[in-house]
């Protein structure tokens, strides 16, 4: 039986290298990044396994690089978010926001707000963007969640109260690097893990489903015996 590929998760790297090669400024490497999450997006939501699209497109590490270029990222995103709702409502796309937002603008918060409850009602693909995400702020809001609760300490209960709650099946990494600075690591522990040397700027649908191809064919056994 073929594996079918419920949750894609997309380490997106790549963008200022991409960028650099032809001589241009990093942030044209996120321009062009964008357009293709765009393309991945409307593929995978019109992919009938596929229910669950996260992507990786600020760490909380990532805080670390020069202001100018965070900001520009951040001014992408409002950009990128406003001009996306059609393609949500088209492409019946339903999309959200996971990190921890508060260190965001209130503009950019207020928009992924709007944008929430605009296409909360879709249903062909829940299209998620990990903003100053990290998995160890993850889990440690959980659990400091979980403590100011009633709620048993067990391992249900902190996948419950994570911002992802779904396995990854399939976790991609653009851009040649084999780590996974941070992202999913929960939620991934089963997941099978595919790295290509091509640069997120370059990923194409096409690289994607032949991914998703030799994944299906791959031998899952969760710790049990085939
Ligand atoms: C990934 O591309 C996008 C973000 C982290 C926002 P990079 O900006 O990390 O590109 P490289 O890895 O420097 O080429
Ligand atoms: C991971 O890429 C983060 C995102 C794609 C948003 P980085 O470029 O930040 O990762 P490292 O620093 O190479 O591990
Ligand atoms: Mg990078």
């Amino acid at each position: 039986m073929k594996n079918k590929v419920n949750h894609i998760a997309i380490i997106m790297d790549g963008n200022g290298r991409w960028a650099q090669n032809q001589g241009l400024k990093r942030s044209k490497g996120h321009e062009k990044g964008a357009e293709v999450v765009r393309e991945v997006t409307k593929y995978c939501a019109s992919h009938k396994d596929i229910n669950f699209l996260t992507l990786y497109a600020f760490s909380t590490e990532n805080w670390k690089r020069p202001k100018i270029e965070v900001d520009f990222l951040i001014k992408l995103l409002q950009v990128y978010l406003k001009k996306e709702l059609a393609l949500y409502l088209e492409n019946d796309i339903k999309f959200k926001a996971i990190g921890d937002l508060s260190r965001f603008p209130n503009s950019l918060q207020d928009l992924i707000i709007k944008t929430q409850k605009k296409t909360e009602h879709c249903k062909a693909l829940t299209h998620t963007l990990a903003l100053n995400y990290g998995s160890h702020d993850e889990i440690n809001r959980a659990l400091k969640s979980l403590n100011e609760s009633d709620l048993e300490l067990n391992i249900e209960n902190i996948q419950a109260k994570l911002d992802i709650k779904e396995n990854v099946d399939l976790f991609i990494r653009t851009g040649g690097d084999h780590r996974l600075s941070n992202f999913l690591l929960w939620q991934s522990s089963y997941a099978e893990l595919f790295f290509t040397d091509t640069l997120w700027p370059d990923f194409t649908t096409q690289e994607l489903e032949k991914i998703i191809e030799k994944f299906t064919t791959i031998e899952r056994r969760f710790g049990g015996l085939k």
